[in-house]
Order: C-alpha cells, then sequence, then structure tokens
C-alpha cells in the first residue's frame, strides 16, 4: 500500500471516530432529554390531586418531576451560549489549512494580525477596515464572528421550538404546562404583539437561514482543497472536511423541518388535484414534515454539531489535535 492508500484508510478510521464521537455525544444530549422527560412523566404516588387551582410560581396539581426538562434543555442551550461566545471573543485560530470554523462564516473582513485568522482571500470584503476599527468597542477583540451571529441567531430565537423552551426555562412563563407563571398577576397573554413582537420575523429569517447553508455548504466544498484553493490545491479529504460537510447537512434538516418552510412548502392548497406542481408540492410537504415531527431533534443536533465543528477547527488551528487527511 502506498501512502495515500494510508492516508486514506487513516483518514476513513479517525472520520468514524471523530464524526462517530460528535454524533453520540449530540444524541446522547437528546436521548438523556429523553429519557428525563420519561422518568419525570411517571406518576408519583405520594401526591395525590385534590382538585382546585393553585396559583404562584411553581404551584401545580401536576404529580410528575415537570421541572426537569426545562431545567436540562435550560442548561443545555446556555452551555452552548457560553462556548460560542468564548469562541467569538477570541477573533482567532478560526481557520485551519482549508477548514473554516462556522461560527466564522461567512468571513466577512479579517484581521490578520490575529493568530489563525483566515487568509484575505478568504474574506469577502478584504482586510478589517479603519472606520470599523474606529466605532469597535476597545474591549472587544477584533473579531469577524460578531459581524455574521446576527442572521443565525435571530432565527433560532425566533425558532418556535426554542420559544417554548425559553419561555419555560429563563422566563418562567410558565415554567411547564399547567404550573405557576413567574407573574402571580392575572396579565393578558400579549404573545408576538408586544415585547417580542419580532418573533413574527421568523418566516423572514428563514430565508435567510437557507443563504448560510448555502454559504456553508460551499465552505465544505472549500475544506476539500489544500490551503482552500478551490481547483488549484489539490483534491483530498481530511477528518475536518467530513466535520464540515456533515455540518450543512444538519443545519439543513433543520432548516427544511421548519414551520415556516412547511406552510411555503405546503400551504394554501385546499386540495390535491392532479395537477403536477400541486402534486409535487404535496411530496415536498410530505418531506418537510417528517423532518417538522423531528425539529428538536434536529435542533439540538445541529446546534451541537456548529460547536463541535468549531471546537475542532480550533483544535487544530491551535496544534491540539493533528487533522488527519489525504494531502
Ligand atoms: Fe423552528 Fe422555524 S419553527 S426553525
Amino acid at each position: 500500500m502506498d501512502n495515500i492508500q494510508l492516508s486514506v484508510i487513516a483518514v476513513t478510521a479517525i472520520a468514524i471516530l471523530v464524526i462517530g464521537g460528535g454524533f453520540a455525544l449530540a444524541f446522547a444530549f437528546y436521548q438523556a432529554n429523553r429519557l428525563i422527560i420519561a422518568v419525570v412523566s411517571a406518576p408519583r404516588p405520594d401526591l395525590v390531586a385534590q382538585g382546585g387551582h393553585e396559583s404562584g410560581l411553581g404551584q401545580t396539581m401536576r404529580r410528575d418531576r415537570w421541572w426537569l426538562e426545562s431545567l436540562w434543555t435550560g442548561l443545555g442551550f446556555l452551555s452552548f451560549v457560553v462556548y460560542a461566545n468564548w469562541a467569538a471573543f477570541q477573533g482567532a485560530s478560526y481557520w485551519y489549512g482549508s477548514y473554516l470554523s462556522p461560527l466564522y462564516s461567512p468571513v466577512l473582513f479579517v484581521d490578520i494580525s490575529r493568530v489563525g485568522a483566515a487568509p484575505v482571500g478568504h474574506a469577502w470584503f478584504g482586510v478589517w477596515p479603519d472606520w470599523i476599527s474606529q466605532i469597535w468597542p476597545p474591549f472587544f477583540p477584533t473579531s469577524p464572528a460578531w459581524l455574521i451571529l446576527a442572521g443565525p441567531l435571530a432565527f433560532r430565537l425566533t425558532c418556535y421550538y426554542y420559544r417554548k423552551f425559553y419561555y419555560r426555562s429563563y422566563f418562567m412563563s410558565p415554567p411547564g404546562c399547567a404550573v405557576g407563571a413567574f407573574s402571580t398577576k392575572p396579565v393578558q397573554y400579549k404573545g408576538e404583539t408586544s415585547l417580542f413582537i419580532f418573533h413574527n420575523l421568523h418566516r423572514y429569517t428563514w430565508y435567510v437561514a437557507c443563504g448560510y447553508i448555502a454559504i456553508l455548504s460551499w465552505d465544505a466544498f472549500v475544506s476539500l482543497w489544500e490551503g482552500g484553493d478551490v481547483f488549484a490545491g489539490r483534491f483530498g479529504v481530511g477528518v475536518g472536511s467530513i466535520v464540515l460537510l456533515l455540518n450543512p447537512v444538519l443545519l439543513a434538516a433543520y432548516t427544511f423541518g421548519c414551520h415556516s418552510c412547511r406552510r411555503s412548502v405546503g400551504g394554501g392548497i385546499n386540495r390535491i388535484s392532479v395537477s403536477l406542481v400541486v402534486r409535487t408540492r404535496f411530496n415536498l410537504w410530505k418531506r418537510v414534515t417528517w423532518l417538522n415531527q423531528r425539529h428538536m431533534l434536529f435542533a439540538w443536533l445541529s446546534m451541537v454539531w456548529v460547536g463541535f465543528a468549531d471546537f475542532y477547527v480550533r483544535a487544530c488551528s491551535m496544534g491540539i489535535i493533528n487533522d488527519i487527511n489525504t494531502w
């Protein structure tokens, strides 16, 4: 066997280990959540329902451990937010060889003085401009991640599933079904008409999310070329390429299971006719519905994988992990 064959075998073996590990991590999180729900949903014989109405934070007639799911999801999301903020604050080590961290993609401007920054040729608008430096807060590192986080953040924060858990876990409004809310006053529910009116933008942020999938797919393609030189560098595969290839796949599974997508694809049809367009839309709607029924799963998988992909690229860039590849 020559060196290339050995490299291919080594990349494949390590990719299986790394990808398997990443998936195992994400699935473990998801399955742990499901297990907790199953455990906490079991009736507690020591509590007896007595009828009547309880009011006050956390007061309920439920006999299960309803609070565990809210706690678990709240802490899980908080962990991701802490990691993503830490990674964005670094402003460095987000590029390795041909790999770009998804938390920094697309790179609009690049500060070439930072270690592990992307090459200037991979920044959409070149080097970090003076006019940004002049308005940039002095306590913020010049990190291109801050320039692009608004898109994915807006999409996730307005997602129906995310709303559900952060209303429960963080606002305690209410902390669970049939559980007393934070405010005991009989306030009128204003839903998306008041402070959270921006939630109505979700259907538009979906288009933005689709754009990010296209960009991250391109990043995955670039990762297959040595040095990130598409068609000029040598073609190859590294463990990081596979990590970056899976990233847009999982994001697409989450994004195309969105309620807005389901409405766009199948909404407004009153009857299934023999028309090719309607039948095509109906078939698409069925596939989107399959994803929609697993929206929570893909919300978690895609989010954990974005963090994992950043971690992998960062660890390679910092010399902590030695990426195995065919180059
Ligand atoms: Fe979750 Fe649209 S409802 S992404």
